[in-house]
């Protein structure tokens, strides 16, 4: 019939997580809208973003979830993983501390998300050049050992975003 309405084939959930200010929200922002803010507020609870894109010819609707780094703000743990397919371990290159931590977060990921999840080590902000505070090779490593996909990215200059989540779509799929 005559109806134009998009059809959409798959719903896919990819949730972020990793530490306060490692740049979570304006990776979604960058990849969503192609939005970057500099005084970009940390996150209270849950916010989501859709993207629909097109994969292999079927219509892939990319949901993705965003949720504070911070202890405090942070949303129901079970409910904010439940039904992910995809995760996005996300760290600053130039905070060493916040890829200390990732070792925290996967556990937490792995501790409540579904076995077959697909996960991607994301060190963000490399646009910080003469900052950075954690090598790639450190990084390497540890994604190999954990079976992880990696890459570094910049939401400010928007380096690899695109590339990070269609990766990683494109895996789920
Ligand atoms: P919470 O919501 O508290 O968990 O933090 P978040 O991980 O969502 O961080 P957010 O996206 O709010 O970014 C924190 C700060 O880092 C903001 O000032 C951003 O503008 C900045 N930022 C984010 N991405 C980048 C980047 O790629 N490069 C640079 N230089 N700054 C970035
Ligand atoms: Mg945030």
């Amino acid at each position: 019939g005559g109806d134009f309405s998009q059809k959409i084939d798959y719903v896919f959930k990819v949730v972020l997580i990793g530490d306060s200010a490692v740049g979570k929200s304006q990776l979604l922002a960058r990849f969503a809208r192609n939005e970057f803010t500099l005084e970009s507020k940390a996150t209270i609870g849950v916010e989501f973003q859709t993207k629909t894109l097109i994969i292999d010819q079927k219509t892939v609707k990319a949901q993705i979830w965003d949720t504070a780094g911070q202890e405090r703000y942070r949303a129901v743990t079970s409910a904010y993983y439940r039904g992910a397919v995809g995760a996005m371990l996300v760290y600053d290159m130039s905070k060493r501390q916040s890829f200390d931590h990732m070792a925290r977060w996967l556990e937490e990921l792995r501790g409540h998300a579904d076995k077959n999840i697909v996960i991607m080590l994301i060190g963000n902000k490399c646009d910080l050049g003469t900052l950075r505070a954690v090598p790639t090779e450190d990084a390497q490593e540890f994604a190999e050992r954990e079976n992880l996909y990696f890459m570094e990215t910049s939401a400010l200059e928007a380096t690899n975003v695109e590339s990070a989540f269609m990766t990683i779509l494109t895996e789920i799929y």
